[in-house]
């Protein structure tokens, strides 16, 4: 850090809070959901979960982030799987189900102060009456969606502060009306609308109707690539990136990062930033692996990695609230780069200066235009009431992409003002915050087991679907797999995992029409899969075990893999697909509803063969590709069905 005394050949930038301030700040957040994006991080033995958790929510630690927006689950793939709805039925209502819950909770308990948001992707079939449309009948729906954010209070205590529409998809004026109006009759007249979570269109609607306007508090938009439109700026509302990054979170990654949330605001205005995703805890050869602020992807082993975006977003969150207002005196650098600066109006400021260039900071979306950054001289001046500022404490990320040795977040000496002015020697690709506040950190914990593959070994991976405390990582790719207490059967099968989702969700993706599950290993190939099956619907009843299931998240449709199915009219088959279209082999199993079967399906070489209840009922089934993939559990159609005492076998 090169402080060179007013110079001639450094531009210099004025920040001051004597004329008007710029907008209030609403905070840096993470999105979990949209879809089962934290499915692996509960699965976590402690210390880990807790160290994670801690990585991303605790004050003065890492992130430190200030809101947390999360998926209400609509029983439908929304990404990287599913997530349970509160009401998977219109007669049914439960608050206990997913992972959302219990992640709320965990911020909270760290940050009293987070901003939770809720937004569904999907709803559950009977919210639309069996169509693929939630607006037919906007009661329902809103009822749905006001019935989460009640539930959330009654049985988690916590307060939801604002709620979205309907991810990425159309919106309708009149919902949004009535939506506006059931929170309000409610008593949740402080819950805040967010609209629409797409692109800005919606501003152009709230211009023509009084109502609509009123009805939103917050325009949200998806990857705005920093920039707004004049109509969002006309209506006067807050503007948010509610949506950013999906960027792979290797340094480029923490470049797009570092770019979008300073000019998000000096750009666009907008005053919050929202990286979905929130943490990357899901298999990473799902769609979009790794697109988290860090890594959370093996609870089999505990190994979890702290990436570059964590020690950005500290940058800003750490030194500014949700509340502290932006300076007018923001804007873009000489040579490249931009700064911003914020004030909690009582004396305290906090500016962040971003140098990255374009192709360190390339984000997953839109296209970055070109342009250019070089390193520079920058003086700042501190006008208004931060002309006494004496001294700044100084904190620094160098990406050094030449050497591949980055510093993140370091703690420098504190900067003396001298003459209310200070002058930086930026280089390319770099992050500093100067700060009158004092309690920033960089938090640590002794590093995590190494990373492991997922188990091979029946041991280590049998389950039977008990109440177990740590769960079965299960990820759930179309229908919804729960745990069951089977109370008809008090024998053995007391304890199950079942399919519940028995009508076609509202999609947001496109969902197979048939349920599925998988587990393990993306690079398992020689490997035998038992579990033990009971289905629900006599004469179309039909469940499968699958292995080398090659693809999930929105392809699941075209699921390839080795399926070994039976069904309740007494037939079996073998296909090559989920959607059953190459068949493999086929014939008599003489299998029933309502009756316990054992399936095992081995899978050698180019060779498939499959028992049930032990003994041989095909073999030698002729499996070209695909070569590898994951086990699998699931069912012929949403139906519901049980599976208990899973296991697994690989090579
Ligand atoms: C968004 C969507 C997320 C996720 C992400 C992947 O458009 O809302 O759920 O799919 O894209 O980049």
């Amino acid at each position: 850090l090169a402080l060179v005394l007013d110079s001639c050949w450094s531009q210099s930038y004025v920040l001051t809070d004597g004329d008007k301030l710029g907008r209030v700040f609403d905070g840096i957040g993470g999105l979990s959901g949209g879809g089962a994006t934290s499915r692996l991080l509960v699965n976590y033995a402690e210390p880990y979960r807790s160290q994670i958790l801690d990585y991303l929510f605790k004050p003065n630690f890492g992130a430190s982030l200030h809101i947390l927006k999360v998926e209400i689950g609509g029983d439908a793939q929304t990404t990287d799987g599913t997530e349970p709805s509160h009401m998977h039925y219109d007669n049914d209502e439960n608050y206990f189900r997913g992972y959302e819950w219990w992640l709320m909770k965990e911020a909270k308990k760290r940050n009293p102060n987070i901003t939770l948001i809720g937004l569904p992707w999907a709803f559950p079939g009977w919210v639309g009456r069996g169509k693929n449309w939630p607006y037919d009948y906007p009661d329902i729906t809103a009822a749905y969606v006001v019935k989460w954010i009640l539930g959330a209070k009654q049985y988690h205590d916590l307060d939801i502060q604002y709620v979205g529409i309907w991810n990425e998809r159309s919106y309708d004026a009149k919902y949004i009306k009535v939506l506006r109006n059931l929170l309000d009759k409610v008593g949740l007249s402080g819950v805040g609308i967010i609209a629409a979570d797409g692109d800005w269109s919606i501003a152009n609607s709230m211009i023509d109707d009084l109502y609509l306007n009123d009805s939103v508090e917050v325009i949200g938009a998806h990857y705005p690539g920093t920039i707004t439109v004049t109509e969002a700026l006309k209506t006067q509302k807050k503007l948010w990136s509610s949506e950013d990054y999906s960027s792979f979170n290797d340094e480029v990654g923490g470049g797009c990062w570092a770019r979008i949330l300073n000019q998000n605001y000096v750009n666009g205005l907008m005053t919050a930033t929202i990286s979905w995703n929130l943490v990357a805890s899901y298999y990473e050869d799902l769609p979009f692996g790794r697109d988290g602020l860090m890594t959370a992807e093996e609870p089999w082993s505990g190994n979890y990695v702290v990436e570059s975006p964590i020690w950005i977003t500290a940058h800003t969150t750490q030194f500014s609230q949700p509340g502290w207002t932006y300076l007018q005196t923001v804007g873009h650098l000489e040579h490249g780069g931009s700064y911003v600066a914020l004030t909690d109006g009582k004396g305290n400021l906090t500016v962040v200066i971003e140098t990255m260039t374009h192709d360190h900071s390339v984000c997953i979306r839109p296209p970055l235009p070109p342009f250019n950054v070089t390193s520079q001289n920058a003086t700042f001046q501190l006008k208004g009431s931060f002309t006494s500022i004496e001294e700044l404490q100084v904190w620094r990320s160098q990406f050094n992409f030449k050497t591949k040795k980055p510093y993140f977040f370091e703690k420098l000496p504190p900067l003396k003002v001298l003459n209310g002015s200070f002058t930086l020697s930026l280089a390319e690709d770099e992050v500093y915050t100067l700060t009158t506040i004092t309690t920033g950190n960089k938090g640590s914990y002794p590093d995590p087991p190494p990373s492991a593959p997922f188990p091979k070994n029946q041991t280590n991976h049998t389950h039977t679907f008990q109440q177990t405390k740590t769960a079965p990582d299960f990820a759930d790719q179309t229908g919804v797999f729960e745990y069951y207490v089977n109370l008809t059967d008090p024998g053995p099968h007391l304890f199950t995992l079942r399919q519940v989702v028995t009508q076609r969700p509202i999609t947001w993706a496109t969902d197979a029409d048939q349920t599925i599950s998988v587990i393990g290993d993306h690079q398992w190939q020689d490997l035998t899969v038992s579990c033990d099956i009971f289905m629900e619907n006599i004469q179309t009843g039909g469940v499968f075990v699958a292995a080398r299931v090659d693809k999930g998240g929105g392809s699941v449709r075209s699921a390839r893999g080795v399926f070994f199915w039976v069904f309740a009219d007494g037939s079996y088959r073998v296909t090559n697909d989920l959607a059953g279209q190459t068949v493999l082999a086929e014939g008599l199993s003489g299998t029933q509803a309502f009756g316990w079967y054992t399936l095992t399906l081995t899978v050698q070489g180019q060779y498939a063969s499959g028992l049930l209840n032990g003994f041989p009922l095909w073999r030698n089934a002729v499996v070209l590709t695909p070569k590898n993939g994951w086990a699998a559990i699931g069912t012929h159609s949403f139906e519901l069905a049980q599976f208990d005492n899973f296991s697994v076998i690989a090579e």
